[in-house]
């Protein structure tokens, strides 16, 4: 089996009845699915991030839908108007990934159709999103390694790989696909405050055999002056019209690094991941998740003088970025022209 049909990873699986969900928070130490029944499970597994990464949100989201129907349509006259509450919970589980909303609106679209029997369809079009992903993380894959060429180096940020999404990853599928091509070190930021990098990443590398590099955050600044990389490779959690992209937090410092060192930045998303109506990144809300996920213990007590600020994505402008590479094409340069350019592309 080759690389590109292997499922090394799998974060998300139907199972016919139910949703099973890799616990992200136990990697790389244990793998647990949890298996949900339910649209307020999906709920909390995706606040929680058990699931997390902003396609695969998207993906669980859509199944999240797909139970709520299966539990209230015939249950209940009200039906549709349970489905719509359950919609509204699920879009308020995290803020910043706009995959989440798109694939609720792909789903809305569905049960607006008003069709008798709407189980199949609506099952159908989460299935559509799960592949669809996938399709899109491969063809990206080839876009991304073409632009590698030649490349000795790179580095990733936080996980945009299988794990992230509905397989193959953003990201890490352009890692996968140049490194099967070429020789190709790769670095990977341990990623704080939830060590994506360390604990997801290079994990993930390592199932596909593919060697990587720990580095802390820290020693980003470093790496580049070395000359070890050419380019930085991250997904995104939302892009904005105008090619401003908000990704974990962090991003936006490697990429004022990798200006000053001339390393180039690449962005791997799909266009489920652009919001073709918030003009700039100055819209896109970031989410500030619980000081308790970032301080010691010890400090996590009423009359303690230690707080913490824990905003968990960025923005990079534009003007930062060398190249978004989505499934419909790559934009070069994205701060001349935007993203508006892929809106119409099939
Ligand atoms: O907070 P997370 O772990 O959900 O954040 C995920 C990221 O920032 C990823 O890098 C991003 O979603 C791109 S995923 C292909």
């Amino acid at each position: 089996m080759t690389m590109q049909n292997k499922l090394a990873v799998q974060a998300l699986q139907w199972t016919g009845d139910a949703l099973k969900v890799l616990d992200q928070r136990q990697l790389p130490d244990k793998i647990v699915y949890d298996e949900y029944n339910n649209a307020a499970g999906v709920t909390e597994a995706i606040a929680t991030m058990r699931v997390r990464g902003a396609p695969a949100i998207g993906i669980a989201a859509a199944y999240g839908v797909v139970l709520s129907v299966r539990q209230h349509y015939s249950a209940s006259s009200h039906w549709r108007q349970k489905v719509a509450a359950d919609i509204e919970m699920l879009a308020k589980s995290r803020p910043t990934a706009v995959n989440l909303f798109w694939a609720l609106d792909q789903m809305k679209s569905v049960l607006n159709q008003q069709l008798d029997n709407p189980l199949k369809a609506i099952l159908a079009c989460a299935e559509k999103i799960h592949s669809d992903d996938i399709a899109a993380n491969h063809k990206m894959g080839e876009l991304g390694a073409d632009i590698l060429a030649g490349a000795k180096g790179v580095m990733t940020h936080c996980n945009a790989g299988a794990l992230a999404t509905g397989g193959y990853g953003t990201a890490l599928g352009v890692i996968r696909s140049a490194y099967q091509r070429q020789p190709l070190k790769v670095y990977a930021g341990e990623t704080r405050p939830w060590n994506q990098g360390a604990r997801l990443t290079v994990w993930e590398l390592a199932q596909d055999g593919i060697p990587a590099t720990l580095i802390a955050d820290s020693a980003a600044a470093w790496l580049m002056k070395s000359g070890a990389i050419d380019w930085i490779i991250v997904g995104a959690d939302r892009i904005a019209a105008n090619g401003d992209a908000a990704n974990k937090i962090g991003t936006y410092s490697l990429a004022v690094l990798a200006k000053q060192h001339g390393v180039k930045l690449m962005v791997a998303a799909p266009t489920s991941t652009i919001d073709w109506n918030m003009p700039n990144g100055d819209h896109i809300e970031i989410e500030q998740r619980n000081q308790n996920e970032l301080l010691p213990a010890c400090y996590i007590k009423e009359d303690s003088l230690v707080s913490a600020w824990n905003p968990v994505f960025d923005v990079t402008p534009a003007e930062l970025i060398s190249a978004i590479v989505t499934e419909r094409g790559v934009i070069l340069n994205p701060a001349e022209q935007g993203v508006r350019g892929l809106k119409n592309v099939i």
